[in-house]
């Protein structure tokens, strides 16, 4: 092989390795194969988990990695099922940016990448004393309302800071679902629906899905340009804007205040709705948020978006629509056809944490975290990567975005970060059309503490500019 120290060509290697092999058969040590093609050792357990994780091999600690006897589903009869594709024609579901994410953790590499937060960070023990907790209610498995219990309606109104109502609120089951149900209930398929370039492409997953067309504006240091807005609008006919106002994803870019009330009067003067995606209302890094679109809407034109799984866990998929007149009914008649309604006893554990005297401590040790760690890794790149520019964030969220030089290939950049052991996004998913320019998304939040986040930039260093 070409030793040229690829954890793709080693894979691929192993595997022609395995074929030839019986199981049970032990592989080479770690050693032999580092010597025999010239990988380091971090591509080797790097290589070597992922075929365990996909049952090519099985590692015993203390003895060695051996040939995986193939699995029974594999033995098992497999139906001829080609004349699905034939029914099934024209109506694929486009996972779009999706389909790149989220990977397997591998062991050895250090995360930057994800949107959630690490295990060391989520309220662990709170949310295990709320989900104890909310399993005892003697009503934890009767049915919940269509539109989510009571309390934690009125909990999400209440976080809103604006005056709305627990009617006005939808439970859902986290962001992603709030967005993909937005979608729907606004836009007909191919209706063109504007979003900030660069964006969250979970969102733009949800629109293409629902067959509508993403109109790229573009995202300066104050966000999006009311001018522009207008225009984007009066030239697409569009009638929906999808919009993270605050702590975006993957900029960090907040929509200053005084742009804030000129994009609701645009919006308004094109009868256009917007869904404002708040997900980071908990991310500030210094305890400051601005007032969000819906704070400021006196026209029913927002439809705001928020959800629990940022600031605790991925896996409490409890989040929230908030929205206001014909909408809102079309949106809970939606979930009622759907699925009725949410788990209660994630609602239950939703509402126990959030009641529980042990959650607002957690957002404030939270916002010093992201905080510390976001200067961590802002530091350690100005000082061993200087030619990687962060894009000055607002004092929120969970990432930086940072500008390549600009003859840098990002999938190659992203590529070569993993052959050191460091899992990294690139930017170029998180862009609607053509990108404007080479980016790579590093999430602070997903590394294990900052001594993590140093080391990913030392392995990162020799990397430059690719
Ligand atoms: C901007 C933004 N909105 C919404 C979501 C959806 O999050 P969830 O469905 O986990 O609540 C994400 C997740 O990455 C996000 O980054």
């Amino acid at each position: 092989m070409a030793g040229d120290g690829s954890a793709a060509t080693l894979e691929s290697t192993l595997r022609d390795l395995v074929r030839t092999l019986e199981p049970g058969a032990r592989l080479p040590s770690v050693r032999e194969i580092v010597e025999r093609h010239q990988v380091s050792p971090v591509t080797v357990g790097k290589v070597v988990a992922r075929l365990s994780a996909a049952g090519v091999l099985v590692t015993r600690p203390g003895s060695g990695t051996f040939v995986a006897a193939p699995p029974a589903r594999a033995r098992a009869r497999r139906p001829d099922t080609a004349w699905q594709s034939l029914v099934l024609a024209g109506r694929s579901v486009d996972l779009g940016a999706l389909r790149e994410a989220p990977r397997d953790p591998v062991p050895g590499t250090i995360s930057l990448s994800g949107g959630y937060l690490h295990r060391s960070l989520q309220p662990l023990s709170a949310l295990a004393s709320a989900m104890s907790r909310a399993a005892r209610r003697p009503d934890a498995w009767d049915r919940a309302p269509a539109g989510g219990l009571p309390a934690l309606r009125s909990y999400f109104a209440e976080a809103t800071a604006a005056d709305v109502g627990l009617d006005d609120v939808l439970i859902t089951t986290g962001g992603q679902n709030a967005l993909a149900m937005a979608f729907r209930a606004i836009g007909a398929p191919g209706d063109a629906v504007l979003v900030e370039s660069p964006t969250y492409p979970g969102a733009l997953a949800a629109l293409a899905a629902a067959r509508l067309r993403a109109i790229p504006i573009p995202l300066g240091p104050d966000g999006i340009d009311p001018d522009d807005l207008r225009q984007a609008f009066a030239r697409t006919g569009s009638q929906l804007l999808y919009c993270q106002p605050t702590f975006h994803n993957p900029t960090g870019i907040v929509l200053s205040e005084s742009r804030r009330q000129a994009v609701l009067e645009v919006a308004h003067a094109a009868r256009a709705f917007i869904v404002e995606d708040d997900y980071a209302r908990h991310l500030s890094h210094d305890g400051g948020t601005t007032r969000s679109l819906l704070g400021h809407d006196v026209h029913g034109t927002v439809v705001q978006v928020t959800s629990l799984t940022k600031p605790a866990a991925p896996s409490l998929r409890v989040g929230a629509i908030v929205a206001r007149g014909p909408v809102a009914e079309r949106l809970q008649a939606s979930r009622r056809v759907d699925d009725f309604f949410v788990s209660r006893p994630m609602q239950e554990a939703a509402l126990e944490l959030t009641s529980s005297p042990r959650w607002a401590g957690h957002l404030n040790g939270l916002k010093r975290a992201l905080r510390d760690r976001h200067r961590i890794l802002s530091d350690a790149l100005r000082a061993r990567l200087p030619e990687w520019e962060p894009v000055a964030g607002k004092g929120g969220g969970l990432y930086l975005w940072v500008r390549l030089p600009p003859n840098a290939d990002p999938a190659e950049i992203v590529r070569r970060a993993s052959e050191q052991g460091v899992d990294i996004e690139s930017g170029q998913r998180f862009f609607p059309a053509e990108a404007d320019g080479p980016f790579v998304r590093l999430s602070f939040a997903a590394a294990a503490d900052s001594v993590a986040l140093e080391e990913a930039v030392d392995r990162l260093a020799p990397i430059g500019a690719g």
